[in-house]
């Protein structure tokens, strides 16, 4: 139900004891999984959209519904912004909202595959957003959360400024612990309760009272 959403619950006690081994050897090694056939046409259709077009670009990565694609899109009227998710469903009903910006454009793809061909392309986006990442809260999925995952060199290596929100505090620390390892800078703050909602996610969870967090960390 609408403003009843149940904070996020842990096995975890603090920053996960893996996490430093887990992030220094993925930082030492590229990661070689092979790409599937769908994260290129994705890709292809967003590099083709782009062009050659050099306006600073905006990734949206795990958009949603696009409700922050779209205001982002709005916001900087000068950049391009590429709202992508993995799922259909949720996508759809972004595109079943009136008037998209036409600086947007929303891909279906699996973020993990698609920041690599950004990578290998050459892409260096001016701002990256990955707001309310799905938080895989056990400890044995510490390798599903962005910072625990094989992809994370490859979306450092797309550099920009990184912005993380989250209402799990513990992910947005770990991912700190992450960025730090890796030799930068981030800095922690909590959201006040009364701004305007970036996101659907965002909207649910102050409406439930949840304490919001946000991570920014400068390329
Ligand atoms: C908790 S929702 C947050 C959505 C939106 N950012 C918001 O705050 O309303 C997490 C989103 O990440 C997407 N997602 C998770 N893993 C993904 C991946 N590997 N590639 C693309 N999207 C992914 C999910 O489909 C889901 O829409």
């Amino acid at each position: 139900m609408f403003g009843n959403s149940r904070a996020v619950t842990t096995n975890q006690e603090g920053v996960h004891p893996a996490l430093e081994a887990t992030v220094r050897r993925h930082l030492a090694h590229a990661w070689r999984a092979p790409l599937g056939d769908h994260d290129r046409e994705a890709f292809a259709r967003a590099r083709a959209w782009v062009g050659s077009s050099n306006r600073p670009l905006i990734l949206d990565s795990g958009c949603g519904t696009g409700r922050s694609s779209a205001l982002l899109a709005r916001r900087y009227p000068e950049a391009l912004v590429l709202g992508l998710d993995q799922s259909a469903h949720r996508l759809a009903r972004a595109e079943r909202r009136d008037e998209s910006p036409a600086n947007l454009l929303l891909v279906r793809t699996d973020c993990a595959g698609f920041w690599r061909l950004a990578e290998a392309e050459g892409w260096r986006p001016w701002r990256h957003y990955l707001l309310y990442p799905n938080p895989w809260p056990k400890s044995a999925h510490l390798k599903r959360r962005w910072h625990g995952h094989p992809v994370f060199p490859h979306l450092l290596a797309l550099g920009g400024t990184l912005v993380l929100r989250t209402n799990w505090e513990l992910y947005a620390r770990e991912m700190g612990e992450a960025l730090t390892l890796a030799g930068l800078t981030a800095s922690l703050n909590e959201l006040s309760t009364d701004g305007e909602s970036l996101t659907d996610f965002e909207h649910k969870y102050r409406h439930s009272g949840h304490r919001l967090w946000e991570l920014t960390a400068e390329r």
